[in-house]
Order: structure tokens, then C-alpha cells, then sequence
């Protein structure tokens, strides 16, 4: 009985000293079990005194698990909640089979029809990167099971609001140019070569998140266009569907990873560029309105391995519940041949000159955020 106590003892120690209340960007972070945090490209919510993190499920062939959800109150240690999203196994013909692929879940809270609304990234089975689909799934519980409710391509017959009569009307087509990359075929993507393109059928929708304002009004802003150009769209007040109003940012400029926040009546966007699993160097856009103009700045890393963004990939900017403008970016550091061991980064948002900065830090905690110096 005794060594049964003094075994407890010293798993209870050493389960606090592999968590702690700190957070070490790219060492292994573990869950409240001691497994592996399972849950990549993610989003956060904050909701009822609790924060949940939703992830993609990797390096699990057999298991039917698409997104999985932990939960946590203190940011630091996270317990294993179980699938949020799981494959419909009794139908192989269903676009969540078994073979398809669901990236980056990001999930708010609708006020209106009481329920939790996951956003993902659908591709379907056996058709690569090529669907470039939105998927919607949503529950009561915040921790899931959540339901599919439907797949698009967003925005069907609808014109971007900034899109200029003559964009619109342009008979200029993809099929026209036989190489891509030529000036004229940069020319002609800027002036919405591939939005018209898909007009009809929708736009392409590969990695995304979803953003509510202050107002209650949600929007999703996704990779669009062959992952040339962002959209940011305005979805229904039951955050259900899009209502058809949206802009392209940054048209042709190649931006993948969007993650957003607001600061003192700004919004911020950090996102990559397209290099697949690779890291990058990050980009930044600012604006004072949702709706634009998105003005790109300099890359937001900022010291050693800033060109590669830390080896990372920006997924999420969390705002840190109960402390003023604090902000947490998170990114993933992709490890393709071992995907379960790709690490997170989690670095707090500091500002240079009224824009915001990531740099590098071994290990920090919350209160990084009380010290004001940090956060001119
Ligand atoms: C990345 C993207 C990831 C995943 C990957 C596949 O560029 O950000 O979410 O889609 O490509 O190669």
C-alpha cells in the first residue's frame, strides 16, 4: 500500500514538472494523460471559463478521428477530450468517408441557434488538394460530437464587392494563357482571372479560419483562387452559411495560413506564404475595417530563423481571456513524414512601432503579458 502511495506521489511529480505553467515553443507538449497533443493547423474558442483546442488528428491511420478537441483553464495544461469531428464510416460515398481530409477546424460559438459551428477545410477522398471545399459541422456541446451540415465552395455567383465592373465583365480565361507566372498572367490574376473562373461553381477554399468581431458578425477568410489570393467573407448571422458579400486580399500574392485579431480598433492578419509543409517567411496586412484595404507591412518575425517564420506556420492568434490586448500567436512547426510529432509554436504578440512582432522566446508564461514594457 505504502510504495502503491509513493508510486501515485511520484507520477503525480512528474506529470507537474512535464507540464508546468509554462510553454516551450517546439519541445513536446504533452496533454493531462502524458499522450502527445494531438491537434494541428488548430483554433481555439474560449467559452464558459474554458478554452478548447481543435486540431487535425495526425499519424493515426486507423483511427476515424478528423479533428480532435482538448480543453483547458489555464492555456498550460490540456486535457484529452476525444474526436470533435469523426468520419462517416457507414457510408463510403459521404463526403467526411474514410479518405478524405479535413485541415485547420476553427470553431465559434453561435448566440442565436445555441450551437457550437466548426469551419474546416474539406478535400475528398481521392481527389488530392483539388476540391478546395469549406466544410460545416456543428454541435451543442463545445466539446462535440459535432454533426456535418454541408460542403461548398463559397460564394457561388457572387461578385467580390471590390471587383470592378470591368473584372467582372473581362472575357480574359485561364484557358488563354498557356504559361503561368508571365506578366501578363499576373496582370490578368490581379484583375480576377480565377475568381471568374469559378464564378459559377464557387470559389476555392483551402486553408482558413474564422474570425467573430466585436459585433457578433463572423467571417471567414480562406485561400482562394489556386491559394493566389485570400477572401474574406461575411457568413449569415447563424454563422451557417455565406451570405455573398466578400473582397479578395491581396490578390496574387500567394498567402496561405490567414490568422487574425483586432487591437485598438485594428485588425491584424498574419499569414505564410505557399511552400506546403516548408516554413516560410510570414507576412502581415493591417486594416480599419474588416472590409479593407488590407495594407501588407514587413515580415512580423522578428530575430535568428525569421526568414522561416521559427519554423513555423501561423494557424491561430488566440486573445488571452481577462488581460488587456494580450495575444498569443500560434503556429505549427510541420514535421510531414512524422505529422503526430509536428510541433507548436506559441509565442506572445509584441508590438514595434504600433505594429505587432513575434520574436523568439525559450520559455515564457502569462505573465510575459502583465509586464506593460512588453506591450507598447
Ligand atoms: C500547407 C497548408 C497546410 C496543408 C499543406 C499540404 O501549405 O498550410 O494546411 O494543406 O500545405 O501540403
Amino acid at each position: 500500500m505504502r510504495n502503491t502511495i509513493l508510486l501515485f506521489a511520484f507520477i503525480l511529480l512528474s506529470f507537474s514538472a512535464s507540464a508546468g505553467d509554462v510553454f516551450t515553443p517546439g519541445e513536446l507538449w504533452l496533454d493531462s494523460d502524458g499522450a502527445i497533443i494531438n491537434a494541428h493547423g488548430g483554433g481555439l474558442l474560449y467559452y464558459n471559463n474554458t478554452y478548447y483546442w481543435y486540431g487535425e488528428h495526425k499519424g493515426d491511420r486507423q483511427s476515424p478521428i478528423l479533428v480532435g478537441v482538448y480543453s483547458s483553464k489555464d492555456l498550460y495544461t490540456w486535457k484529452n477530450e476525444g474526436a470533435a469531428l469523426s468520419m462517416v464510416e457507414t457510408d463510403p460515398d459521404h463526403v467526411i468517408a474514410r479518405g478524405c481530409n479535413v485541415e485547420r477546424p476553427k470553431v465559434i460559438y453561435n448566440e442565436k441557434i445555441k450551437k457550437f459551428v466548426m469551419y474546416f477545410h474539406l478535400e475528398l477522398k481521392g481527389q488530392g488538394y483539388n476540391a478546395a471545399r469549406v466544410g460545416i459541422a456543428t454541435s451543442d456541446k463545445a466539446t462535440g460530437p459535432y454533426t456535418f451540415v454541408k460542403s461548398y465552395r463559397p460564394n457561388a455567383g457572387y461578385w467580390p464587392i471590390d471587383m470592378t465592373e470591368e473584372e467582372r465583365t473581362s472575357t480574359v480565361k485561364v484557358t488563354d494563357f498557356k504559361d503561368w507566372w508571365t506578366v501578363a498572367w499576373r496582370k490578368a490574376t490581379l484583375e480576377g482571372l480565377f475568381n471568374r473562373r469559378d464564378h459559377e461553381g464557387g470559389q476555392m477554399s483551402r486553408d482558413q479560419t474564422v474570425y467573430v468581431d466585436d459585433d457578433g458578425k463572423a467571417y471567414h477568410i480562406f485561400a482562394s483562387e489556386e491559394n493566389l489570393t485570400l477572401n474574406l467573407a461575411e457568413l449569415t448571422d447563424d454563422y451557417l452559411s455565406h451570405t455573398g458579400k466578400y473582397i479578395r486580399i491581396a490578390p496574387g500574392g500567394h498567402n496561405e495560413a490567414p490568422s487574425i485579431f483586432k487591437k485598438d480598433g485594428l485588425y491584424f492578419m498574419v499569414t505564410s506564404g505557399c511552400t506546403g509543409w516548408d516554413p516560410n517567411e510570414g507576412r502581415l496586412f493591417y486594416s480599419n475595417s474588416i472590409w479593407g484595404p488590407w495594407q501588407q507591412q514587413p515580415n512580423p518575425f522578428v530575430g535568428n530563423d525569421e526568414k522561416l517564420s521559427f519554423h513555423s506556420q501561423a494557424t491561430y492568434i488566440l486573445q488571452v481571456a481577462g488581460k488587456k490586448d494580450a495575444f498569443i500567436y500560434i503556429g505549427d512547426r510541420w514535421i510531414p513524414r512524422n505529422q503526430l510529432d509536428s510541433r507548436y509554436i506559441w509565442l506572445p504578440i509584441q508590438y514595434e512601432r504600433g505594429l505587432p512582432v513575434i520574436k523568439w522566446i525559450d520559455k515564457w508564461d502569462l505573465s510575459f503579458f502583465d509586464d506593460s514594457d512588453n506591450q507598447k
